[in-house]
């Protein structure tokens, strides 16, 4: 057995296969990932806590698959993320970090708080009305995307232009697509690339209070203009989906475990508990830069490594009974949901007060809350994410 994207059970359950890797082969050669993969608890923590054995460095194109054609119509572009702070190590990594992080201090994040709970007051006058509604499609996602939006600094008008371009690079970049979707798929991204470098130059000539400002102020000294283009481009990703794929995994997992609506004083540590046991995120590659000797097994110097930030939440070894829905489980928010290490989630205080802001609007406006009549579930076919495309509810 191997991991197989193109197989349902790969998202949706793969316990029993993670299961067993952990007992019997913890260190795991996938032919279909190309890649080893690591499965227990303390060895996930420990290659993420080893940056200089476990590299980052390219480790997010993991898409090779672009054509000649492609790259040619991408041209100098064909390298994009190469230098995306979750793409370096140090001493890049500890220099873009450090620029990044000025963003997201505890202060800026609370006071983002209100704007979030505003946003999700507006989605729900507009469809509370209906009593029925898809929440991925029309519930979820819009918060968070005009929030990323109004974070960086991209005007309301464009907000739909972005997200779709978005959407466009990500499956460019990161999942292998058939040659004559990439080319389409490239003309999208460079489209947006170019929007993102004017934004740039824009905020250089009259800086505002957003994300791009700051980080445009900051070219010359401690980035450069294409750090600074790759940094907006990417953290619009990071904010449009992986917030709301969580968000619809963590409201399918409560409404199947009969847990709606969540007391407002459980809520935090429902929302960890909801990102243990159905995490948006799988995992993170790495690149072994030595021979790593692990288990009785080598991993050779060069090879992809992926760390199953999945399989370790369901590690047994930390989280007794792991397959068990808790929602006060004393330790939930150990997960690595987030990564953990140098490159440990810079957004996830502002991942978490979205979650939580977000569960505690729904519950008060919508208790009612529960899933369509004979509504499918299935999640979105993914090495790296978990989320559903479309989840019919009622109230
Ligand atoms: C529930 C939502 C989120 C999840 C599950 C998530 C997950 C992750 C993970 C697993 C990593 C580590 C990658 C690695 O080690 O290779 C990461 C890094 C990162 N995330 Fe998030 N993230 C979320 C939300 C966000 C948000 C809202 C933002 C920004 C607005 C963001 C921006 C970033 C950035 C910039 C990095 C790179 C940090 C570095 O390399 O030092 N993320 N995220």
């Amino acid at each position: 057995m191997d991991f197989d994207v193109t197989q349902d059970w790969h998202v949706a359950s793969p316990y029993d296969f993670l299961r067993r890797l952990r007992h019997e082969r913890p260190v795991f050669r996938s032919e279909h990932l190309g890649a080893y993969v690591l499965t227990r608890y303390a060895d996930v923590r420990a290659a993420y806590g080893d940056a200089r054995r476990f590299s980052s460095k390219g480790s997010l194109t993991i898409s090779r698959s672009l054509t000649e054609e492609t790259r040619a119509r991408l041209g100098e572009h064909g390298s994009f993320l190469s230098s995306f702070v979750a793409n370096v190590d140090p001493p890049d990594h500890t220099r873009l970090r450090r620029s990044v992080s000025r963003a997201f201090t505890p202060r800026a994040v609370a006071a983002l708080e209100r704007r979030f709970r505003e946003l999700n007051e507006d989605v729900l006058d507009r469809v509370a009305g209906r009593g029925r509604a898809d929440f991925v499609e029309e519930i979820a996602h819009e918060p968070s995307v005009k929030l990323t939006a109004a974070f960086i600094g991209v005007p309301a008008a464009d907000e739909e232009f972005v997200q779709r371009r978005v959407k466009e690079w990500f499956q460019l970049f990161l999942s292998p697509q058939p040659p004559g979707r990439q080319l389409e798929l490239a003309d999208g991204f460079l489209t947006y690339l170019d929007y993102v470098d004017r934004l740039v130059v824009a905020r250089a000539k009259d800086p505002q209070d957003d994300f791009t400002s700051l980080m445009t102020s900051l070219i010359g000294e401690e980035l450069s203009h294409r750090e600074v283009v790759e940094l907006i481009s990417t953290i619009l990703l990071g904010g449009n989906d992986t917030v709301p794929n969580q968000l619809g995994n963590s409201v399918l997992r409560l409404l199947r475990e009969g847990q709606w609506p969540v007391p407002p004083e459980r809520v935090a540590n429902a929302v960890e508990e909801c990102m243990r046991i159905d995490g948006a995120a799988l995992g993170s590659f790495r690149f072994a830069t030595t021979d790593v000797e692990l288990h009785g097994v080598t991993i050779p110097a060069g090879e992809l490594v992926l760390l199953s930030t999945d399989s370790a939440a369901h590690d047994e070894t930390v989280f007794p009974d792991p397959e068990r829905f808790v929602i006060d489980r004393p330790n939930a928010d150990a997960h690595m949901v987030f990564g953990y290490g140098i490159h440990f989630c810079v957004g996830a205080a502002l991942g978490r007060l979205q979650l939580r802001t977000a569960l505690d609007v729904l519950g008060a406006r919508l208790p009612g809350l529960r899933l369509a009549e004979g509504a499918s579930v299935a999640y979105r076919r993914s090495i790296v994410g978990r989320g559903l495309p479309s989840l019919m509810v009622e109230w």
